[in-house]
């Protein structure tokens, strides 16, 4: 039940917890070897660049709200909670169904969440993390008990099929948590979050807001794809997200050897193994899934959360981290006590 501002502000704080967790892949598979036969590439190429061995692709018709809802579904069935006792959906993506109504709202449908409130958060592949520290800071604070977090992308529908320097990095999912208040746990201790703006343009879709319109011309010169200089991003990947882990560890007064799990998005393995030395952690500690998913964007660290919690890779007291970035630039790092 919804808090008047009064009673809001006579409350402390309150520790916020993930209670449930769910995750979402189509069911086809587009590996290497077909994409071989889509663009000059090859599987031995993608492999040792990325780490990605094949990713999924949405089904004609299946948009972003549809995955998100049966990942949501998923999280729901395991934290017990139903659909009218959800007060808020954030839906972090930049694939939406609809530039207006909200995805959110379109899932809010699906579900018959028929008492939440509902928004969009754009922030590319950081959206999920993003949605969970503005979930925690409604649940806090007390104006809400249930928050549904989803990261969901379709980006196969903005991927230019011909350009081999970005299709072979992509796939389609959606990941889902529900965030509650629960008496006794930790919960998410701390997340940090940043931006820099400055490098917009190293990754980005320029057309189909207002400033480069959907016509037939722009259309014709595919601005409505997603664009990328590779190395650039590669680059601001691991100083971004190297930055976030540290500054979120410092902030929750923790250090890397407190950590059970590291749950990082899921871009390149390289990029994962960068970090890796660069926060001197075990590679064995990462959870990866890349190599099946590909770059699932907003998606990717939530799913990879859901996976690494249903094979019980920690357990409750356990220290996670989750560190994220993505265009924008956005980038952030939560660390959690599950
Ligand atoms: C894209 C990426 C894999 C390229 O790897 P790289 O080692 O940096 O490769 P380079 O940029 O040096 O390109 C090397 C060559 O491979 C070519 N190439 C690019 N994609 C290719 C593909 N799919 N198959 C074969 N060759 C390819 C390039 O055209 C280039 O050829 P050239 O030297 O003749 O111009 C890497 O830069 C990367 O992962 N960047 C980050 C991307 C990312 O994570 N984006 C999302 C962030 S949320």
């Amino acid at each position: 039940m919804k808090k008047s501002p009064r009673a809001r502000h006579s409350q402390p704080n309150r520790t916020v917890s993930i209670v449930g967790t769910g995750s979402y892949v189509p069911e086809k598979i587009l590996t290497n070897a077909e994409l071989e036969r889509l663009v000059e590439t090859s599987d031995e190429w993608i492999t040792s660049r990325t780490g990605i061995r094949e990713r999924r692709i949405a089904a004609p018709g299946e948009h972003t709200s549809h995955m998100a809802a049966r990942a949501a579904e998923r999280a729901m069935e395991q934290a017990g909670i139903t659909a009218e006792q959800i007060d808020l959906i954030i839906v972090g993506t930049v694939t939406p169904d609809t530039a207006f109504p909200s995805t959110a709202c379109h899932v809010q449908r699906i579900l018959g969440a028929k008492n939440a409130a509902c928004f969009d958060l754009s922030a590319a592949c950081s959206g999920f993390l993003y949605a969970v520290e503005v979930a925690q800071q409604f649940i806090a604070n007390h104006t809400y008990e249930t928050v549904l977090v989803i990261g969901a992308d379709k980006l196969s529908s903005i991927v230019d099929w011909g350009d081999r320097n970005t299709c072979v990095l992509f796939g389609d999912g959606a990941g889902a948590a529900i965030l509650r208040y629960r008496a006794g746990s930790h919960g998410v201790i701390t997340t940090f979050m940043a931006s820099d703006g400055n490098f917009g343009d190293i990754l980005h879709m320029p057309g189909g807001g207002c400033a480069i319109p959907i016509t037939k011309d722009n259309v014709d010169e595919k601005l409505n794809t997603l664009k990328m200089n590779g190395r650039e991003t590669f680059k601001q990947a691991v100083l971004s997200m190297g930055s976030a882990a540290t500054k979120a560890l410092e902030q929750a007064g923790l250090t890397t050897d407190d950590l059970t799990c590291i749950i990082p998005h899921q871009a390149n393995m390289r990029i994962i193994e960068a970090l890796a030395d660069r926060l001197e952690i075990p590679l064995e500690k990462f959870h990866v899934n890349l190599d099946r998913y590909g770059n699932t964007s907003a998606a990717a660290v939530a799913i990879a959360l859901d996976e690494a919690n249903r094979e019980g890779r920690f357990k409750v007291g356990d220290y996670i981290l989750l560190v994220v970035f993505g265009g924008g630039l956005t980038y952030a790092s939560s660390v959690i006590q599950w």
